[in-house]
């Protein structure tokens, strides 16, 4: 008779199991569903942050935020991102929620009361409960996570027709980009036309980066031997951040992205520009210091359309239309420019550009040179 109670005991609590763990499976989904659509709808980010400046610095010239974003590729990330702090904090609740009530309901409640109270072990229902619960929800944020995925990440062959293509090199420790398109060889400053597909194409000339401007496209390695392929579509005319997100050596932190969005019509001017052999220079001081680009090692590493074809280092042919120098470092003037020629080492110590004891006035005389470079 002991025997039949405890077995209906067990087949009911078996029964309870499923019908609950399909019950909220369900309801999770549903709820899931609906939070899903509802962020599609009604971003968090623009419905309570965009007026304050919890994310977004209203003041400032740029924002590096993923709460930021100015490419449909980062909108639907940030969705997704919603979607996962929000079932985490539901988790968060529900848990915290449970283990209160405990803590309140079966407290000790008199001083006779003494041990501890009822111990359950092994209960196979509540075991399976609490594993199949978690498995459902990890599952459903998979799924949601790779239908993101897959809308953001293009493959090989999915370059959309019109877009602009431009490979990026990562370099210990600055970037190349090139646009075969437009002839066009640069460093750490893109110019890219504003609502046009730019379709990248990423690789590496040493170890493994990462290219990440968090307000246009999520993180994508730079790796060498293979191409990475990468997409975004700015929305906005602007000054997008980014920075290596990979950690590659002792200068990773100084390995910035500046990408400048334009319109079509500046974009071409950019382009066509950057596409001209470098200027010719005119004072003597300019010359000379051309003549010690030429003689020293300089010209074995940096190229100068018409003049060197060195690719180890950052092309220079119009090197003043940069705002930065050393991977992003510092402001490009002259005074940062003499000092970064006579001795790099001093300010990026270990990156690839040797002090060439330089006298002063070589040094006056290739600054001269290369703010010519425009
Ligand atoms: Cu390149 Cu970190």
């Amino acid at each position: 008779m002991a025997e039949e109670n405890a077995d209906r005991t067990v087949a009911r609590s078996w029964l309870l199991l499923v019908v609950v763990t399909v019950l909220v499976g369900l309801v999770g989904f549903v709820a899931i569903f609906i939070l899903g659509a509802q962020i599609t709808e009604h971003d968090p980010t623009e419905t309570f942050f965009e007026a304050s400046d919890v994310f977004v610095q209203p003041d400032a010239e740029w924002n590096t935020t993923i709460f930021v974003s100015k490419s449909p590729e980062t909108r639907e990330i940030r969705r997704l991102t919603w979607l996962v702090v929000l079932i985490s904090v539901g988790i968060f609740v529900v848990v915290e929620g449970l283990l209160v009530f405990a803590m309140i309901r079966y407290r000790r409640k008199n001083a006779e009361t003494t041990g501890e109270p009822v111990q359950m072990y092994g209960s196979n229902p509540v075991e399976l409960a609490w594993t199949v619960i978690p498995i459902l929800i990890v599952v459903t944020l998979c799924l949601a996570t790779v239908r993101t995925i897959h809308s953001v990440q293009p493959t090989a062959g999915e370059r959309p027709e019109n877009s602009l293509t431009v490979e990026v090199i990562g370099h210990r420790w600055w970037w190349e980009f090139r646009i075969p398109e437009y002839d066009v060889v640069t460093a750490n400053e893109l110019v890219v036309p504003v609502q046009r597909p730019i379709w990248l194409e990423l690789g590496s000339a040493d170890v493994i980066h990462s290219f990440w401007v968090p307000e246009l496209q999520g993180k994508m390695d730079a790796i060498p031997v293979k191409t990475n392929y990468w997409q975004f579509t700015a929305d906005e005319v602007g000054t997008y951040l980014g920075q290596c997100a990979e950690y590659c050596g002792t200068q990773h932190a100084n390995m910035l992205i500046r990408i400048d969005v334009k319109d079509e019509a500046d974009f071409k001017t950019w382009a066509t520009n950057q596409a001209l052999p470098a200027p010719n220079e005119t004072t003597p001081s300019a010359v000379n210091g051309r003549k010690v680009f030429l003689e020293y090692a300089c010209q074995n590493c940096h190229g100068v359309a018409g003049l060197s074809d060195g690719n180890f280092a950052p092309d220079l042919t119009h090197l003043m239309s940069r705002t930065l120098i050393a991977g992003g470092m510092l402001p490009n003037t002259i005074d940062n420019l003499k000092a970064w020629v006579e001795n790099p080492q001093a300010i990026k110590p270990g990156c690839d550009m040797p002090a060439l004891q330089l006298s002063k006035s070589e040094i006056e005389d290739v600054v001269s040179f290369l703010a010519t470079l425009k």
